[in-house]
């Protein structure tokens, strides 16, 4: 049995800039992995190449080059997709539908066959938008379409669910809500991987943190052993933390 449920290996995505502009490397040679049933965190500033490197392992954008493994040794087959969901860093949800009519959407694309009425419901249920499950999502404030945004991604019971920012934007309830939803997953066995720049959120939820920088992984494995190659103290919190381990990469570089 496998216990790996992503796999990258020596990742890399550059852009080309414009006619004046130099190349933009944004992923540079990155590999780490995602253990099944476990909550890792892939953490970095603003521009630090986290949704560069989702595009990628997704298939959304072209990798230059790299190896990404889903589940032990299987490629992204319409198959392994079914197996997983993703919540976009700016979700598209549009707007003139009802809650329902989206998710309905979403279960039609991703092959959900009969059963939808039961697998909606329930999926609303979990994120609490129920009642308003008949209301065009133009009516609903940033913390409900985050919600919907989550239900979309869980609608064909993701065994690995990836989530770009899902805490990003909201206020305290909303993000609680949200992370409510997401330990409730976690124990339920799915494997969670998940983006954020919010310490705090990515400390209370993560078995694991992935950290990248500048394009380049600086750390993975869970943040106790963060705080002890670092000769941490044990109650430093990963704010204090992440800082010190960037200052650390930015002088050996
Ligand atoms: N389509 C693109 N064309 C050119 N440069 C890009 C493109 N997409 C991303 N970049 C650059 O790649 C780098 C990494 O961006 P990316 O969006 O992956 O960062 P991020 O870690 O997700 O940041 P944030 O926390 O702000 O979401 C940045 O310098 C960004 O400007
Ligand atoms: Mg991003």
């Amino acid at each position: 049995m496998t216990s790996t449920a992503l796999s990258v290996k020596n990742l890399h995505k550059s852009f080309r800039g414009s006619l004046f502009e130099s190349t933009k490397v944004a992923v540079n040679d990155v590999s780490f992995e995602v253990p099944l049933s476990k909550v890792t965190g892939f953490v970095g500033a603003n521009g630090s190449g986290k949704t560069t490197s989702l595009k990628c392992i997704l298939d959304f954008i072209k990798k230059d080059s790299g190896e990404v493994r889903f589940f032990g040794d299987q490629v992204l087959t319409p198959e392994v997709k079914k197996r997983i969901g993703f919540f976009p860093e700016r979700p598209y949800l549009y707007e003139f539908l009802t809650a329902a009519e989206l998710l309905k959407f979403h279960w039609d694309l991703a092959g959900g066959g009969s059963g939808h009425a039961d697998a909606i419901d329930s999926v609303l249920k979990e994120v609490g938008l129920l009642e308003v499950r008949d209301r065009r999502l133009r009516t609903f404030s940033k913390g409900m379409l985050q919600r919907v945004g989550m239900a979309q991604a869980i609608i064909n019971r993701p065994d690995l669910l990836i989530l770009d920012e899902p805490m990003s934007g909201l206020d305290p309830d909303g993000r609680f809500l949200i992370k409510e939803i997401m330990r409730r997953l976690a124990a339920s066995g799915t494997t969670l991987f998940f983006s954020s720049h919010l310490l705090h959120d990515l400390q209370e939820l993560c078995d694991n943190l992935v950290i990248i920088d500048g394009g380049k992984i600086l750390f993975q494995g869970p943040f106790n052993q963060l705080k002890e190659s670092l000769s941490l103290n044990p109650l430093m919190n990963l704010e204090e933390a992440f800082q010190i381990l960037r200052k650390k990469n930015q002088v050996q570089s």
